[in-house]
């Protein structure tokens, strides 16, 4: 047996004791003809004090031993002495005086400190990420990680939930991304798809009669990388058939509530219930369909104070149709003009032509680049609109709303950061409903479906589809949690005649999609149940509970930034005789990359 205890499991009660820890050099320090050392596990660290006068030569060995060393000890647990207690570790009020030191092997100088939380480049700890794991930071959000997955588990598994699993080989599953493909070398020319979600198979478990369903579900989607993407992520996919939208909704808003309460008792629930936003409102209210609630600062319009202003960009916005936006940065009334100038950086970014903006010093008087051309009382009127007290800075942007939406919703989150308003252990969950069922595409003049194909429209909004399909809403839900899209998810079409009209209002020319769905189109004539789901994303979860900045901090081997995985070096070339036996061969030219 290597070890009889963790590290981490020794206190005052073991005192006498004789143990076997095994594990690796953390911190080493030399005092006199003794040496001391932490020596850690996976659970944690216990100090072991190696005197020559117990073990020579175990004595000899501590001392050429060096950080990450792999050691076993054999000692006798004792208190430390008075006064050399450390309260900032669990073992702190014991220590192992070691009678036996085993090498069980040597470790390099490691590429950067184990012992210390130190900022190290992100791509030499991808690099090494097995040696970035063994850093507390790293340990501590893999305990997370599985923690919550375990209570998912558990909880689902009490309410009836079956977990299985499906196809990781499979056929194009679309959900807005590419898709990763792979040969077949069985059939020439021929390609599986990795899912991009198991969105259609889920289904077909309803179809099936399973009725309650979940699954860790890996993911593939072959996207552009940002902070909270990976080309493969985890969902926690789930269905259920014979439910509406509040059976899905309430259950994940139960299941989530617990789990927060029981793992992560640190952190507050902002609101209990949680709200619910119509998509409508919290575009207006917030520029974006994930807002971050911790704080108010909220967009308001003020189009009926620009009509006939006088100031020229805003009047005529309102005359072509577009809106003017704007919000209260509370405190920002003494930005410089520097710092007003950074803020116009900002929302060019996002498409703004500009950022006006009316700030009120702290005795009250006006600074503004637009209210020379308004009449006081309409200025009056916009400073009483956001409330603005001496000391705030109100910022407009006048555009075609999309523009208004993306560049203030974008501001606000970056201000409230700013302002110290988004306090990661205050969790603003809430739901978003009322989506509208199809979004117009400009670029390829055809509708696009709002969340995907199998999303059922409103009842009581399906007759737009054929006069009307912008007006239509779908019966859609997507969860957010401080400026994050962490679940979405809907009721589904379960008729195939539904479905195949929606095929037809996305322009999905009806022999393609008998092809890509036609197993769908023919499960639903076989007693197709009402059903629908949700799918919560794993790892924007657990960032956001770990209080990460992104998810690859959660994700134990990501993708790095630009989706190569940096520890072994993927994707990379194979060989010519693989390439012949899948029938492929590459269109890359010399140098080209
Ligand atoms: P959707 O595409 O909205 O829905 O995805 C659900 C959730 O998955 C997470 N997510 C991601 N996480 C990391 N990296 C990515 N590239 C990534 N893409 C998505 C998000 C998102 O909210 N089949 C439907 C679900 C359903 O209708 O039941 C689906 O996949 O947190
Ligand atoms: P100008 O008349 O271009 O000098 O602009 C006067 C002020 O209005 C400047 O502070 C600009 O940044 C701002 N501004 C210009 N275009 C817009 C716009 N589309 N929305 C909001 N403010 C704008």
């Amino acid at each position: 047996m290597y070890k009889t205890h963790s590290c981490n499991e020794l206190r005052s009660s073991h005192s006498g004791q004789t143990v076997t820890l095994a594990g690796w050099v953390h911190r080493r320090r030399d005092h006199g003809g003794v040496t001391f050392f932490d020596l850690r596990d996976r659970d944690g660290l216990v100090q072991v004090v190696v005197n020559p006068d117990s073990t020579e030569e175990g004595y000899e060995l501590a001392e050429a031993a060096r950080p990450e060393w792999v050691l076993q000890i054999k000692g006798v647990v004792q208190s430390r002495p008075e006064g050399m207690e450390n309260p900032q570790l669990d073992t702190g009020d014991i220590e192992v005086s070691a009678v036996r030191v085993r090498v069980l092997n040597k470790a390099k100088t490691p590429p950067f400190p184990i012992n210390e939380e130190t900022e190290v480049d992100e791509q030499v700890r991808l690099k090494y990420r097995y040696m970035d794991l063994r850093r507390s930071r790293m340990r501590k959000n893999l305990e997370n990680r599985y923690h919550i997955i375990r209570y998912i588990r558990n909880f689902l598994d009490q309410r009836g939930f079956w977990e299985i699993e499906t196809p990781i080989l499979f056929k194009t599953t679309p959900e807005g991304a590419r898709d990763y493909l792979v040969p077949s070398r069985v059939y020439p020319g021929e390609f599986y798809a990795l899912p991009q979600s198991p969105q259609q198979l889920k289904q077909m478990l309803m179809v099936a009669g399973v009725e309650r369903y979940f699954q860790i579900a890996r993911c593939f989607r072959d996207e552009d990388q940002r902070g909270d993407r990976q080309p493969e992520f985890t969902q926690l996919d789930m269905e259920m058939s014979f439910v509406e939208r509040d059976d899905v909704m309430g259950l994940i808003e139960e299941m989530f509530t617990s789990l927060v309460d029981e793992l992560f008792p640190e952190k507050t629930i902002l609101s209990r219930p949680w709200p619910r936003l119509t998509y409508q409102e919290a575009m207006e209210r917030f520029g974006k369909d994930n807002p971050d609630l911790r704080f108010g600062m909220e967009l308001q319009n003020i189009n009926d104070l620009a009509e006939g202003c006088r100031f020229k960009v805003f009047e005529q916005t309102v005359a072509n149709g577009g809106d003017v936006r704007g919000f209260n940065a509370k405190g920002c009334g003494g930005y410089s003009r520097k710092q007003v100038d950074e803020l116009i950086e900002f929302v060019a970014r996002y498409g703004a032509r500009g950022l006006a903006t009316l700030g009120l010093t702290e005795n009250g008087e006006v600074k503004s680049t637009f209210t020379k051309f308004l009449d006081n009382e309409t200025v009056q009127a916009v400073i009483a609109r956001f409330e603005a007290q001496p000391g705030d800075l109100l910022v407009f942007v006048a555009d075609k709303p999309a523009v208004v939406y993306e560049s203030l919703g974008r501001l606000r989150v970056f201000l409230g950061e700013r302002l110290g308003l988004r306090d990661p252990d205050t969790l603003a969950f809430c739901w978003v409903v009322d989506f509208p069922f199809v979004n117009w595409n400009e670029d390829e003049a055809r509708w696009d479906p709002s969340h995907h194909l199998f999303t059922a429209p409103m009842p009581e909004d399906a007759h737009f589809l054929d006069t009307d399909p912008g007006k239509a809403r779908g019966q859609q839900y997507d969860l957010v949690l401080n400026d994050y899209e962490i679940a979405g998810g809907s009721i589904r079409i379960h008729e195939r005649a539904m479905q195949e009209k929606v095929f037809e209002l996305i322009g999905l020319d009806i022999d393609v999609a008998r092809e890509r769905f036609g197993h769908m189109l023919e499960a639903f004539e076989y007693g197709t149940p009402p059903h629908g789901g949700i799918a919560p994303g794993i790892d924007r979860i657990c960032m956001l509970l770990s209080g990460e900045p992104n998810i690859r901090e959660v994700i134990p081997f990501p993708k790095n930034q630009v989706a190569r995985d940096v520890m072994a070096g993927a994707p990379s070339e194979v060989e010519e005789k693989q390439l012949t036996d899948l029938h492929l061969s590459s269109t890359r030219t010399p140098g080209q990359v």
